[in-house]
């Protein structure tokens, strides 16, 4: 989709649909919906005296062949209550508008930017939300059909300014890093096995510009990653450890290396402890977190934040069979410390114990996790906000700030050492799981065994990774949650 800026008066511009803002009020406000309203012939005003439209955020209306606007169509889209809008507001705003209007084949759409609201970072987030929104998960689908309904270019309708045009290239980077991360997730686990995961990473590194390294099984039994290989046995698929490293020319602070890690199944069956049949399908979005931990890669290798970043995907496939680990099983992690594997469903932390492990031994002095590690996170939050572990305060404090700007909802869950006593084994150093009760602070309690004394954050995704159902913004299926808090953690690091 092209993304242009339009510098006309509202009445000249030509597009497909052009859609202002209107804000909850008693009256119209915000120039261009007063504009709107104007040469329009009192639309909006009757809307609102009618009472069919409030302004609420995304209320949208639509008038075809306005008198006096160029535009084909005029569209007004709720903006909320003008004192409390912000770019998560604008984000949705883009993608609501993208996708009221593909399937009408409006062609061009334009979406009016009021001064007020003429910044980098609402230019950012228009343009993410246009590209977010014009997503789809059809790429298996034949139907060449398909292709007809889409929005052939979106514009921004404001003066155009340096910060306008910079935001419109952040916003691309950022929306596109998203993207990339969603179609990742959104294969299925015969098309996307560690091993294609990898050529993906690797492709994508060299196409920004980053070396990639990748670990196979020869390297991993020399390194002892013995919990990570435990769970790849039982698969033909051979697993994987992605490793891209990203050095700033001149770091700000030269005592800070961040590590992104991200878990990365490409399916999981819960292995011998296999799972239900019923929803096993959706386990091909197990990889979820290492999709978002490479978008994020993707968008700081064209950003450059001001610290070295190092991104860690351990990536396997999850399967029974007749080489597979059992219930009962000991093994070695690469730190050393053992592990009895009493359920083999819960592999997610036996690869990311390595791979923290790896990513300390690269140098990294803080780390950030990301996995759909945990079915008691989605009974714990639902599907509406991502899981916070940490064992520094000010470390996710620096996170959730991130978190908040971008509006990726996040909320801080406990993990006191008295949670550890669930992990007792008889037989080995831990087991790994904690039993039925705060099942994801258990698991978290795991990967804090590994990550201590480092700075540690770990974010459970499993209710935020996928939508269950559509959003006016954004289509259902992956959210490419983390992404943009991770960029932003990154970006913002004084
Ligand atoms: N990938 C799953 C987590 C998951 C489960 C996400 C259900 C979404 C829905 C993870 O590997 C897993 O299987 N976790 C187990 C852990 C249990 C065996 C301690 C779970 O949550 O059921
Ligand atoms: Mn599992
Ligand atoms: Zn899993």
């Amino acid at each position: 989709m092209d993304i242009t800026v339009i510098s006309q008066p509202l009445a000249q511009v030509d597009a497909g649909a052009l859609a202002v803002i209107v804000f909850e009020n008693t009256s119209v406000t915000g120039d261009h919906a007063i504009a709107a309203d104007q040469a329009s012939g009192g639309w909006i005003t009757e809307l609102f005296t009618s009472g069919e439209f409030t302004g609420k955020a995304l209320e949208t209306a639509v008038l075809a062949r306005p008198a006096g606007l160029a535009a084909k169509k005029l569209v007004a889209i709720g903006g909320g209550k003008l004192d409390t809008f912000s770019t998560v507001e604008m984000r949705r705003i883009a993608g609501a508008l993208v996708r009221l209007l593909k399937p009408k084949k409006s062609g061009t759409l334009a979406l009016a930017i009021d001064a007020a609201h003429a910044t980098i970072e609402m230019a950012s987030a228009a343009t993410e939300g246009a590209i977010l929104g014009d997503f789809e998960t059809d790429q298996y689908k034949t139907d060449p059909k398909k292709n007809d309904a889409k929005v052939t270019a979106f514009s921004l309708v404001t003066a155009a300014s340096d910060a306008i045009t910079a935001g419109v290239a952040r916003g691309r980077i950022l929306a596109e890093s998203q993207n990339f991360t969603r179609d990742l997730v959104n294969e299925p686990g015969n098309k996307l096995t560690p091993t294609v995961l990898a050529e993906r990473a690797k492709l994508m590194a060299a196409e920004v510009g980053l070396e990639c390294d990748v670990l196979g099984p020869d390297r991993m039994k020399q390194l002892g990653m013995g919990a990570l290989l435990g769970v790849s046995i039982g698969s033909a698929e051979p697993p994987a450890m992605i490793v891209i490293q990203y050095k700033p020319e001149k770091p700000s602070d030269a005592n800070v290396h961040l590590g992104l890690v991200g878990k990365g199944v490409t399916f999981d069956t819960g292995g011998i402890s296999i799972k239900p049949s019923e929803g096993m399908e959706k386990m091909k979005y197990d990889m979820a977190g290492g999709a978002s931990v490479l978008g994020a890669m993707r968008a700081l290798a064209l950003l450059k934040p001001p610290i070295p970043v190092t991104f860690v995907i351990p990536t396997v496939e999850n399967m029974p069979g007749s080489k597979a680990q059992r219930p009962g099983d000991i093994v070695t992690t690469m730190n050393g410390k053992t592990v009895e594997v009493l359920n083999t469903d819960a592999e997610g932390r036996l690869i990311l114990c390595d791979a923290l492990e790896y990513a300390k031994r690269l140098g990294c002095t803080h780390l950030v996790d990301t996995a759909t590690l945990t079915g008691a996170i989605v009974v714990a939050l639902g599907y509406i906000n991502v899981g916070v572990f940490a064992n520094d305060e000010a470390f996710r404090g620096r996170l959730l700030e991130s978190a908040r700007a971008e509006g990726e909802k996040m909320w801080a869950m406990p993990i006191d050492e008295d949670y550890k006593e669930l992990l007792k084994s008889p037989f080995a150093d831990m087991a790994n799981i904690g039993g039925r009760w705060g099942g994801a602070i258990s698991a978290a309690m795991f990967l804090k065994e590994f990550a201590d004394p480092v700075p540690w954050i770990h974010l459970d995704i499993a209710g935020t990774a996928w939508l269950e159902e559509n959003k006016p913004f954004m289509a259902k299926g992956p959210s490419g949650v983390g992404v943009r808090t991770f960029v932003s953690l990154a970006m913002n690091w004084k």
